[in-house]
């Protein structure tokens, strides 16, 4: 799994951050970054939930 945010789509709604504090954390310019880009299997359905959760739809899920 490849998870990257887009930060230009990004508006800091913090949904991902509270969701997966695992993998996303709020920068402090108030916009959120990826901090476990490859996150272990056991996340990944909770990691692909923030990205459908994500109002501005800036997380992006790849399978590789
Ligand atoms: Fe930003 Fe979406 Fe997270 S708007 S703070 S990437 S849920």
């Amino acid at each position: 799994m490849n998870v990257v945010i887009d930060r230009d789509l990004c508006i800091g709604c913090g949904i991902c951050e509270q969701s997966c504090p695992e993998t996303f954390r709020m920068g402090e310019d108030g916009l959120a970054y990826v901090i476990e880009s490859d996150p272990p299997v056991e996340e990944y359905s909770d990691v692909q939930g923030c990205a459908e959760m994500c109002p501005t739809a800036a997380i992006a899920v790849t399978a590789e």
